[in-house]
């Protein structure tokens, strides 16, 4: 080894060079045990590491071992000092050896680590987040998924300020020490990546229950939250007791530790993490009680309960090769999460809030500066990729091949997966292998899904011929080119389809069309009077679909269609008929037909309520946007907001009789929650029409809610309002729960969100709130990305909105550069608006681009944003 390369004074040079997937090697050195011992304080951590080495290989190479801002105050091979010395960040050890003990020492100080990734200080609690690349901020360590290791941790720290030390596996011993210091020993038996490394040391209490597993192993679970907070973890426990069920029998999946402990923590920069044994949580997705969570924090708080148990074995027991194959456990366990609260809730509501989310955020992502395949090809800061392409798009790549093979098939495949990959690091090409050999198909070029970018368009013509009693459909599809992708090659595209009697609405056939050509027809026999096409249903395929269908066919598809999310699918076109042109500045139809198809939903007895809800929804601001070549954000609100006066106006009746359906708040019910959310839509559309009614039958709402859900909805629908019950209802919702950082986060967010020509300013003036701050992500997210989602008051033309999320993004990256990162995308669709915005918004990517000592977490999504 060079001597300058083991200079321990050598400078820390910026790195933004990239990381290709095609340079994948294995490591030099396996990594068998990990030995952890730590003093911890939140001043300064002692940290002493030995891991029990392994050459891999014939070769000479150094033990390189990954740093993150750390320094070593020993290095020693085997109980000597190691001949060693540092590389940039890393520390390169000398190995004489084929096997050794390596002990390195290094002090960290978590109260002064504002970035919230390896240890940190939160609300009094220590508390650690290591994926992806965290770990070498505690200690110096390969850090890198494919390298599994034991650990057993050895904590010690002060008695009274952390009574409760917790970290991966099974606590094996524990007592007192001298100066009222305690001790915790912990050893977690499964090998594990250090990404799945956790610890949590601090005054917790635990709400305690049990599972006994299908095979009758006792497990015991733990909730550990601040004393306070116990009576809001209902709802997350009895979540985790679902998902432990539905995954033995769906799965046939146990899990495997005698304890499985959950932590809420209140600054955490994600959802949750799934560390073994040990998930830690971001607090909004645990606590909860009707008072201050909506009927969506409950349905997310069970979801990411559910995705973080689900990794037990999607992710923890077969994990990620590298973080190229980040989807291989977060699609899949997307997926699997997405099943789970279909089968708890309603399956096609569910399913229309998914197929929302991926539409509203995954499919402008990847038709922007920052579209990249399901399995990324390279990156510069790997953060920067925990994306709604590799989560959502990838669980829509699972959902396929599941729909491809039918449930038992699947089911079969999923089975060879766990117990082939068992202990072993993976890969996405691995999964997809065990779909072809258990599922018995070809998935050749359904491997495109994994590799090209861009959303998928389809054309689909029917047409009937009456001489040959056949209706033939036409289907063409094009890949879009996305930052280099160019001339891609045909995907396969399983179409759930369907002919409908055009005068009774009668199901004719349905079938699964797998579509895999750029071009193709498919004939159906037997069509012997006019038929309709419900094409994609339940959104089998991710793709955008444009078909010629009239409205009068879409209002019978709306009416009729058996399948429900095809009637979901075919209010929103309809309501595009009418809003696509509008929001063109083209001469607008008349809203007729919508207004008819809204009031027979409203008027349907055999929907239930939250499909009401979905059916009647218009589509957002965004969404309108994702269908226009070129997007003016005035011209967006302006055509949204008049649809939504037209049918105000025009149902009154109808849409007062609908929001007044009572629910007792506790009720968690399906039917219950359809009941609030239908009340959300219905008084939406009713202040449209008519804002004085709409302001005092919101108004009489806030004053009489029993349960946040209706509480929201009435400052949601006044936040939009001239009224002085306005101001009335935020004032006292904020006197009510100053103390509860949550809501005061709902708080924000709804003025954030709110449909009114000052919002910006009054955003520009919550910046300076004493409750506002950049160092908590929730609360940062809840002003700042809310507004950024805002399309009118974000679009402000004035450009104010853009040169404000710039200052916030530069200020925000000095503490905590991976949730800045997340705040660039909104200005990266500057090429899809109109000129004056467009150059707006350029110009604030430049002053972010310009600005002094830039993270590669923002330097990437702005270069690449401006590229
Ligand atoms: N694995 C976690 C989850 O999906 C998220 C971790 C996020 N970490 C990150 N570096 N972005 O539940
Ligand atoms: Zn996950």
């Amino acid at each position: 080894m060079a001597d300058a390369r083991m200079n321990p004074e050598a400078p820390t040079a910026p790195d933004h060079a990239p990381t290709f997937r095609k340079d994948y090697r294995e490591p030099d050195w396996w990594v068998r045990h990990v030995e952890l011992d730590m003093d911890l304080d939140p001043a300064t951590t002692r940290v002493r590491a030995t891991l029990r080495v392994e050459r891999n290989g014939e070769h000479d190479r150094p033990l390189r071992l990954a740093g993150d801002g750390l320094k070593p105050v020993t290095v020693e091979i085997d109980g000597e000092k190691a001949r060693s010395g540092m590389e940039g960040d890393d520390l390169l050890v000398e190995m004489d050896r084929d096997a050794a003990q390596v002990a390195t020492e290094v002090e960290i100080h978590p109260d002064r680590n504002s970035q919230l990734m390896g240890l940190y200080a939160s609300g009094g609690l220590l508390c650690t987040q290591c994926e992806s690349e965290g770990f070498r901020r505690i200690t110096f360590h390969p850090d890198r998924p494919d390298v599994l290791s034991t650990y057993a941790v050895t904590m010690r720290a002060d008695a009274e300020k952390f009574p409760i030390l917790l970290a991966n596996g099974n606590l094996v011993e524990q007592g007192k020490l001298d100066d009222g210091r305690h001790f915790a020993r912990w050893e977690d038996p499964f090998p594990k990546p250090s990404y799945l490394f956790a610890l949590v040391a601090g005054d917790l209490k635990a709400n305690r229950d049990r599972f006994t597993t299908m095979s009758g192993r006792e497990v015991e679970l733990n909730i550990w939250v601040r004393e306070a907070d116990l009576p809001r973890t209902r709802h997350a426990m009895q979540a985790l007791k679902d998902s432990m069920k539905w995954d033995e029998e769906v799965y046939g999946r146990e899990y495997d530790l005698d304890l499985f402990n959950i932590v809420a923590v209140d600054d955490f920069n994600f959802g949750a993490m799934e560390n073994k044994g040990l998930n830690i949580f971001n607090s909004r997705y645990i606590l909860a009680d009707a008072d201050s969570a909506t009927d969506a924090d409950f349905d997310a708080i069970a979801g990411v309960v559910a995705h973080e148990y689900f990794h037990n074995w999607s992710g923890n027991r077969v994990t990620c090769r590298d973080w190229f194959q980040l989807s291989l456990k977060e699609g899949f366990t997307v997926f699997r999460d997405q099943c789970f609260s279909q089968a708890m809730t309603s399956e096609a509501v569910k399913r229309i809030e998914d197929v929302r989310v991926l539409r509203a955020i995954q499919f402008p992502e990847d038709s922007g500066p920052l579209a990249h395949p399901v399995r990324p090809e390279s990156y510069i800061e790997i953060t920067n990729f925990y994306t709604a392409t590799v989560y959502n798009k990838g669980a829509e790549l699972i959902r396929m091949m599941h729909t491809i093979l039918g449930p038992e098939k699947f089911r079969a495949a999923t089975d060879l997966y766990f117990e082939r990959h068992d202990g072993e690091a993976a890969t996405c090409e691995d999964f997809v292998r065990c779909m072809e050999e258990a599922g018995g198909v070809d998935l050749e070029q359904f491997r495109l899904w994994y590799s090209q970018a861009g959303t998928p368009r389809v054309k689909a013509r029917l047409i009937r011929d009456e001489k040959a009693n056949v209706a033939r459909l036409q289907l063409e599809q094009t890949v879009p080119d996305t930052p280099g992708q160019t001339g891609k090659a045909p995907m396969v595209l399983p179409l759930k389809t369907a002919l409908l009697s055009a005068q009774s609405g009668r199901e004719i056939e349905e079938r699964l069309i797998l579509f895999d050509k750029a071009e193709d027809e498919i004939v159906f026999d037997n069509v012997t009077e006019p038929v309709i096409l419900s094409i994609n249903r339940d959104f089998s395929a991710p793709v955008i679909i444009e078909s010629d269908r009239s409205d009068d066919e879409l209002a019978t598809l709306a009416a009729m269609d058996a399948n429900p999310f095809a009637r979901y699918e075919a209010m929103q076109e309809l309501m595009l008929h009418s809003l696509l042109p509008a929001a063109r500045g083209e001469e607008v139809p008349p809203a007729d037909p919508v207004i008819e198809a809204v009031r027979r939903t409203l008027n349907d007895d055999t929907l239930d309520k939250a499909l009401k809800a979905e059916a009647i929804r218009l589509p957002s601001e965004a969404m309108i946007g994702e269908r226009l070549e070129e997007i003016d954000p005035d011209q967006v609100h302006r055509a949204r907001s008049t649809l939504a006066e037209e049918i105000g106006a025009a149902l009154g009746t109808e849409l007062v009789e609908a929001q007044a359906i009572e629910a007792a708040g506790d009720d968690l019910s399906v039917e219950a929650k359809g009941i609030r959310a239908l009340r959300r839509e219905a008084l939406g559309l009713l202040a449209a029409g008519e804002p004085e009614e709409g302001a005092r039958l919101a108004k009489a709402l806030y004053d009489r809610a029993d349960n946040m859900t209706d509480r929201q909805t009435a400052l949601m629908i006044l936040s939009g309002l001239e009224a002085e019950e306005r101001q009335l209802a935020f004032d006292a919702f904020y006197e009510r729960y100053k103390g509860n950082s949550l809501v005061l986060d709902k708080w924000f967010a709804l003025q954030a969100a709110a449909q009114r020509p000052d919002t910006l300013e009054r955003v520009e003036k919550l910046v300076d709130h004493p409750d506002f701050t950049l160092k908590n992500p929730n609360r940062l997210r809840s002003l700042i990305s809310n507004f950024a989602a805002n399309q009118w008051a974000f679009h402000h033309s004035s450009g104010r909105g853009y040169a404000l999320l710039a200052k916030m993004v530069i200020e925000a990256d000095r503490i905590n550069p991976q949730v800045a990162a997340r705040m660039v995308p909104p200005l990266g669709r500057w090429r899809r608006y109109v000129p004056d915005r467009a150059r707006l918004m350029k110009e604030a990517l430049e002053t972010i681009a310009s600005s002094e000592g830039l993270s590669k977490d923002v330097y990437e999504q702005v270069s690449k944003s401006l590229g």
